[in-house]
């Protein structure tokens, strides 16, 4: 990496060596090298990124101890802020209680609860999943089942997680789905209708129909 680069790099020393050792173990480190290197041919910062020493709230710590906010808030959806006190000590005394059982009296309070705020009552069943991932799955199969239909339409740029399922229910771009062309079965993409794709001439419901 030259001083150009260095210079663009949020993280401190500590975070950078860390980062470095991560470079032959996961995945992204095989592609670190060449982004790094588009990214200045093309005059923009090469990927950014820290590793965490400390969350709490709204800010993170990374390795060296250089604070920021964390517009992120973590992974997934996480509305109140890192290690919330309510949270950690919600979570620690269901696994004092329970382990790593599901069958205990919090499911019921749960889908009980979750019955009171569902619009118009209308999806009174539930199957609690552990991921995005199996509820994106989840849903379609219970859909799939429902309907006692065959096909699915996803829209072309869409995320719906890293299984085989939702890999090919998802599409951000061809490269995503590469190698996988004979598992696409069911799966029908339609173009998003972004508003600047929005052709001449076509209003609004016209588009949508299109
Ligand atoms: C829209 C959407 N669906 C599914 C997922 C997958 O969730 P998970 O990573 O919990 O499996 C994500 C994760 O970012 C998501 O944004």
């Amino acid at each position: 990496m030259d001083k150009k680069q260095q210079r663009h790099l949020i993280g401190g020393p500590q975070t950078q060596a860390m980062l470095e050792r991560g470079i032959p173990l996961f995945r992204n480190g095989l592609r670190y090298a060449r982004e790094m290197e588009r990214a200045n041919q093309r005059g923009y910062r090469g990927p950014n990124q820290i590793v965490i020493s400390k969350a709490e709230g709204d800010f993170i710590w990374d390795l060296d101890g250089k604070r920021y906010i964390d517009f992120q808030n973590g992974w997934a959806t996480n509305p109140v802020g890192n290690c919330h006190p309510e949270v950690l000590a919600a979570v620690e005394e269901a696994i004092r209680t329970y382990g790593f059982h599901y069958d205990h009296p919090l499911r019921y309070e749960l889908a009980e609860k979750l019955i009171t705020i569902m619009p118009n009552q209308a999806l009174p069943r539930f199957s609690f999943e552990v991921s995005g991932t199996e509820a994106a799955e989840s849903a379609v199969h219970a859909a799939l089942c429902y309907t006692q239909r065959r096909y699915l339409i996803t829209f072309s740029s869409s995320f719906h997680g890293q299984s085989l399922g939702t890999k090919l229910m998802s599409g951000l771009d061809g490269d995503y789905n590469r190698y996988m062309e004979a598992w696409t079965g069911g799966v029908i993409k339609a173009p998003y209708p972004y508003s600047d794709h929005h052709p001449a001439g076509m209003d609004q419901d016209q588009y949508v129909d299109f």
